[in-house]
């Protein structure tokens, strides 16, 4: 029996994150015969050797507690580290002791010795700020405490510390600002060291914002501060801080945005050794509150993968562009001698038009990397912007080697959990290209898209994606920093929600409030109630949901209080919305589908409070439960009544996305499923096969057909290799999810360029119904978590097999199914140690497993 995974927060042995409530502890058990956990005992002690003396906390052999999480409250400190282990015991007499795990805090509520510094205004590159500290003595433990905004990367004797990228990552900077933890004690050895940070723009201050963009959107200056603790092996301390004993020179980046991208002199970069003699200016205090700096909620982005370019095209005008076969996220780097005062520019792009580079669907982004060479060879990267792209243009090289060049994919580093096969090759690219879609857009918060003048934290896209992206990653300590942002700016508007997360506050820029801007959507708003629901389904993190309950209530609050305020119809039947964003169910150039958008809101209304009332279930909040149960009867009662008539037919004008989401949220009246159902299928038949649906319907088309008894309807939408379709996408060359069914026409043509990028998760969502739905893997049951599983695969003979993997927090579960001589089926299916599922075949039969492989 092998313990793993032992995670604090979801986290794999942080450094330097908030502690605002309970600790989570989980872990997951591998290799064992036993099938159940008779007992663990969990033990948190001040030192590694768990002596006597260190321990802090120990549960002693107890049956009650759960590997999926542990809730651990102790009065933490600052600064210290707490080590961790579990003891687990098998039914079969087993026992297993884990390795040790860690997790540690920075500063608390502890002051800052350090002060905030900038550059002088004479400095006219980003700067970089430098500091030579001497050790002496040996060093027992270093730690520094670090925030640079916009962004900064910071270097010890020319070596970059760390392997995260873009730090302190975007957060909503005019309410908190995240600092990081570096573990410096390996790196302070005796001797003279040279501290140095070279700091961009970023979010904080470079142009961001769709439509031209603003500048300086959270400050005006950039900023550094760092507090380094240095303990002696004798005792001794010191603490090195940011103050006016710090320099700063030009930093070799001239410029950089997150939408332009980078210009980088190598002429400027000083060695060590060239600094010694350098002209550095005295650095300038700057005023910015302390109070907001927080310890970190983010995980961190890493390089996770390179690729390498598949090949180089010579296009008919002369341009030479690496393509390197997959749109991605990121940067490219490459080693190169560029000789002195030599200009080298590459620019990203995600298509090529007419055999030529193109990029006008990136709108005012330039998404280009200037480097300007020095005569010496480098490896070269660009330090504070991204992009997303497949294609890159490089001038300014004759020869152009392939293997020099690297396509660094950088994301918010979480684990993936999520695998399909099956037999169908272009359902497995359609399922790759879902998992790029996150791949590529979970960069510290979940964007829209990266590669346009946009990459903002659009809510309704996460509303729609939860759940896929759950299913292929392990999401709680990403989204839980997403909400964190929510949370923050949700409370400056009465419980409303932004259509984008963090919300820049653009309009303090023109003097007016900015919360007054048409927030609070439906669908958009309702992330509230959906993400924390999805994160509690996926997780069973009970302390997570009772962080993130507030959230919920307030929304649907809020909501309420609209409705109140427009007659109290228990409905949601006023105000503007998004509705079925990019539907195509109707002829008009306007995003908003067909569907009502009333309808619409109403239905999210009703889905909201369920939701809470279902959170309140979970958390014993029995008197909230009653009243928002009630709530919701009679939002569903109101909803029937105002949108189907007494023959049960649709009072609006039907579309699919409307029929998907009766059908989905239950709001039909009594005995009419099987009527909706056939009016859906009606729809798609007279859409000659096809789907039309919008963001609001998409995610959950096929999971109602095959829910309610249409599965071949699901498969046969699924397996459509015509406009509109998922595989119509792939049949062009896809290799991300495109933010319009026909974001590219027949013939491989842009259909336009205003809102149009070949990389958006949302019609990604076909994914969840491959989880659900082909494999089985349902979010059935209230508990949360999957120890308790219930598969219901729903195969079809248009696939010969099916074979699926979930990494999830109670262990691995695996499904299979294939088709066998005369239509036989034969289903495979794994269940991990202490967990049971329920699996119910489509021909009636079920059975109940336990641990173990088992063939049906
Ligand atoms: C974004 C979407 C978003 C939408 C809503 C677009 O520009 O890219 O994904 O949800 O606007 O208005």
């Amino acid at each position: 029996m092998n313990i793993v995974k032992l995670r604090t927060n979801h986290l794999i042995n942080p450094i330097g994150y908030a502690l605002d409530a309970s600790i989570n502890l989980s872990w997951q058990v591998e290799d064992a015969y036993s099938k159940w956990q008779s007992a663990a005992r969990i033990m948190v002690a001040m030192e590694p050797d768990f002596r006597k003396d260190s321990i802090l906390f120990d549960t002693g052999k107890d049956e009650h507690i759960n590997q999926l999480s542990y809730p651990l409250q102790l009065n933490w400190l600052p600064y210290t580290r707490y080590y961790w282990k579990v003891t687990v015991w098998g039914d079969e007499e087993e026992v297993a002791e884990s390795e040790i795990a860690y997790f540690e805090t920075a500063k608390r509520s502890e002051p800052w010795l350090a002060s905030w510094i900038t550059k002088p205004e004479s400095l006219e590159n980003h700067p970089m700020f430098i500091k030579t500290v001497h050790i002496t003595k040996p060093i027992r433990r270093a730690r520094a405490y670090v925030c640079g905004l916009g962004l900064y990367e910071l270097y010890l004797n020319d070596e970059k510390i760390g392997n995260e990228f873009l730090m302190p990552g975007y957060h909503a900077y005019d309410l908190f600002m995240q600092y990081q933890t570096y573990d410096m004690t390996e790196q302070f050895t005796i001797g003279e060291h040279i501290i140095q940070a070279m700091v961009g723009d970023g979010w904080y201050k470079g142009r961001f914002v769709f439509e031209g963009g603003y500048e300086n959107l959270y400050g005006d200056q950039q900023a550094f501060i760092y507090e380094m603790h240095l303990e002696y092996e004798d005792g001794s301390t010191v603490i090195v801080c940011t103050d006016n004993t710090w320099n700063c020179y030009n930093s070799p980046v001239v410029k950089s945005n997150i939408y332009d991208g980078e210009e980088f002199d190598s002429r400027l970069v000083l060695s060590s050794q060239e600094l010694k003699s350098a002209d550095l200016l005295p650095v300038c205090p700057i005023d910015i509150d302390y109070q907001k700096l927080s310890e970190r909620y983010n995980p961190p982005i890493h390089i996770v993968e390179k690729l390498e370019p598949v090949q180089l095209i010579i296009s008919e005008i002369g341009e030479k562009i690496l393509d390197f076969g997959q749109i991605l996220t990121g940067w490219v780097e490459f080693e190169a001698e560029v000789p002195s005062d030599h200009f080298i520019t590459l620019e990203h792009s995600e298509l090529m038009q007419d055999g030529c580079f193109y990029n006008d669907n990136l709108r005012t982004a330039k998404a280009q990397f200037m480097y300007i060479g020095d005569g010496t060879t480098k490896r070269i990267r660009p330090h504070f912007t991204f992009y997303g792209f497949r294609y890159v243009k490089v001038t300014g090289i004759d020869d152009i080697q392939l293997k020099h060049f690297k396509a660094c994919v950088i994301m918010s580093d979480i684990e993936e959990t999520g695998f399909i096969e099956t037999s169908n090759a272009k359902v497995n690219k359609l399922f790759s290209n879902a998992k790029w879609g996150q791949k590529s857009n979970f960069l510290d918060i979940p964007t829209d898209c990266p590669q346009r003048d946009e990459r903002m934290g659009w809510t309704g896209d996460v509303s729609v994606f939860a759940s896929t992206s759950c299913f292929n990653m392990r999401t709680p300590a990403f989204y839980h920093h997403y909400l964190k942002n929510l949370r923050l700016e949700q409370q400056l508007i009465q419980g409303s929600i932004p259509f984008f997360v963090p919300k820049p506050k653009v309009a303090y820029h023109e003097g007016i409030n900015p919360f007054l801007i048409s927030d609070g959507a439906a669908t958009w708003g309702d992330v509230a109630t959906i993400l924390p629901w999805t994160l509690f389904q996926h997780y069973g993190d009970v302390g997570a949901l009772r962080v993130h309950y507030p959230i919920m209530k307030d929304w649907v609050n809020h909501v309420r209080a609209l409705d109140i305020e427009n007659g109290d119809h228990k409905l949601w039947d006023h105000g503007r919305h998004l509705g079925d964003w990019l539907a195509l169910d109707h002829d008009s150039p306007s995003p908003i589908g067909a569907t009502d958008m009333h309808y619409i809101s109403s239905a999210y209304y009703y889905h909201s409070t369920l939701l809470l009332c279902k959170a309140a279930n979970v958390l014993g909040y029995s008197e909230d439960e009653r009243i928002y149960g009630e709530l919701a009867s009679l939002i569903k009662d109101a909803f029937v009544k105002k949108y189907f008539d007494e023959q049960g037919q649709l009072t609006i004008l039907p579309t699919q996305t409307a029929y998907v989401l009766a059908l989905h949220f239950k709001l039909f009246p009594e005995d009419k499923a099987q009527d909706v159902l056939h009016k859906l299928k009606e729809q798609i038949s007279d859409n000659n096969g096809h789907l039309n649906t919008g963001f609001v319907g998409t995610p959950y088309l096929c999971l109602v057909l095959s829910e309610y008894g249409a599965n071949d309807v699901a498969y046969k939408l699924l397996l459509n290799e015509e406009y509109p379709g998922w595989l119509y996408e792939v049949n062009l060359g896809a290799t991300t999810i495109w933010e319009r069914w026909n974001s590219l026409l027949p013939d491989g043509k842009i259909s336009g360029t205003e809102m149009n990028s070949l990389n958006h998760y949302a019609y990604g969502s076909i994914a969840d119904w491959m989880y659900q739905k082909m494999c089985g893997f349902t979010l059935e049951g209230d508990k949360g978590g999957f120890q308790e599983m219930i598969i219901r695969p729903l195969p079809d003979p248009s696939f010969s097999y099916v074979t699926g993997r979930l990494d999830t927090v109670a262990g691995t579960y695996q499904v299979e199914w294939r088709y066998m001589e005369q239509g036989h089926i034969q289903y495979s299916v794994v269940i991990p140690f202490n967990a049971t599922a329920t699996v119910f075949l489509p021909d009636g039969r079920s059975y109940r497993l336990t641990s173990g492989k088992h063939r049906i």
